[in-house]
C-alpha cells in the first residue's frame, strides 16, 4: 500500500471512531409535552451545604399546567420567601403553575398562595427552554452516562443532563445575581421517570390557594420562569 493510501485509510478509521464514541447531539434537547419524575435536591453557598430534601415534577406543558414539590427540609426560594407564615417554613410546600399564574402551598398546614401571574413570567417553562444551550460532553451521574448543556442567563447559569435516550438526569443551577452565589443541584430519580398522562387532580389549586402571597413574587426585568 502506498503511504497516501494508507494515511488515507488511517483517516478514515479515526473519523469512524471519533463519531461513534463522540456523537454529540446536533441541538438542545426539547422536554417531552408531559412527564412526572422524582429527585432528590441540595442546595449549597459555596462549599456549605444548606439544603438537602426530597421532590417530584409534575411537567404538562401539553395542558399548560405544572406542580413542583420540595419536601421537608426544602429552602426553595419561592417557598422561603412569598411570606407565607407556617409553623415549618422548611416543610412540604409544592408550587402550582397554570392559567391562574403561580400558587405557593405548604399542603400539611393548608396554607396557599398566589405569588405571580403570567405579567410577571409565572407560567409553565417552556419544553424549548434549552434552545441555544451549548453542548458540555458526557458526566456520569448516578451510574449513567448524561449529556450535559449549559445555558447562562441573566440571573443564573443552568446545565441540564440526560441520558441518550432523553430521561433526566440532573438540573444544575449556580445563581449568580447574589454573592455569594448559590448552587443549586436536582438529581432526577430516573426509575421514577414517566412519560404519559398525569391525572388531572395532581394540579388542582386547592380552593383557599385565592388569596395574594404576603411578599408576591417580582422577576428582575425580561427574566423568564426556571425550573
Ligand atoms: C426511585 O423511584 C423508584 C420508582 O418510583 C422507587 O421505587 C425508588 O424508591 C426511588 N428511589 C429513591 C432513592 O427515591
Ligand atoms: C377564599 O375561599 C374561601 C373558601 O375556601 C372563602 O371562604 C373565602 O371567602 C375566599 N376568599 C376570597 C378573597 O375570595
Amino acid at each position: 500500500m502506498t503511504t497516501i493510501a494508507a494515511s488515507l485509510v488511517v483517516c478514515f478509521l479515526v473519523a469512524l471512531s471519533q463519531t461513534a464514541s463522540l456523537e454529540p447531539p446536533q441541538q438542545s434537547p426539547t422536554w417531552p409535552p408531559t412527564f412526572s419524575v422524582g429527585f432528590q435536591e441540595e442546595q449549597h453557598v459555596s462549599v456549605i451545604p444548606l439544603s438537602r430534601n426530597a421532590g417530584a415534577w409534575y411537567y404538562d406543558f401539553a395542558n399548560r399546567r405544572a406542580r413542583f414539590d420540595h419536601s421537608h427540609g426544602q429552602y426553595d426560594s419561592f417557598c422561603q420567601r412569598v411570606g407565607l407564615s407556617p409553623k415549618d417554613k422548611h416543610g412540604d410546600c409544592q408550587l402550582f403553575f397554570s392559567s391562574l399564574g403561580m400558587h405557593v402551598h405548604y399542603p400539611r398546614e393548608q396554607i396557599c398562595c398566589r405569588a405571580c401571574g403570567a405579567e410577571e413570567g409565572c407560567t409553565v417553562l417552556m419544553p424549548t427552554w434549552l434552545t441555544g444551550a451549548t453542548y458540555m460532553g458526557t458526566e456520569t451521574i448516578g451510574g449513567l452516562t448524561c449529556q450535559g448543556w449549559v445555558k447562562p442567563g441573566a440571573v443564573a447559569t443552568d446545565r441540564w443532563y440526560q441520558t441518550a435516550d432523553g430521561k433526566p438526569c440532573q438540573y444544575w443551577e449556580k445563581v449568580t445575581a447574589f454573592v455569594p452565589h448559590v448552587i443549586h443541584v436536582i438529581t432526577f430519580n430516573v426509575s421514577s421517570y414517566q412519560l404519559g398522562p398525569i391525572p388531572a387532580s395532581v394540579f388542582d389549586v386547592p380552593k383557599y390557594c385565592n388569596v395574594t402571597c404576603p411578599k408576591p413574587y417580582h422577576p428582575p426585568h425580561g427574566v423568564q420562569g426556571s425550573p
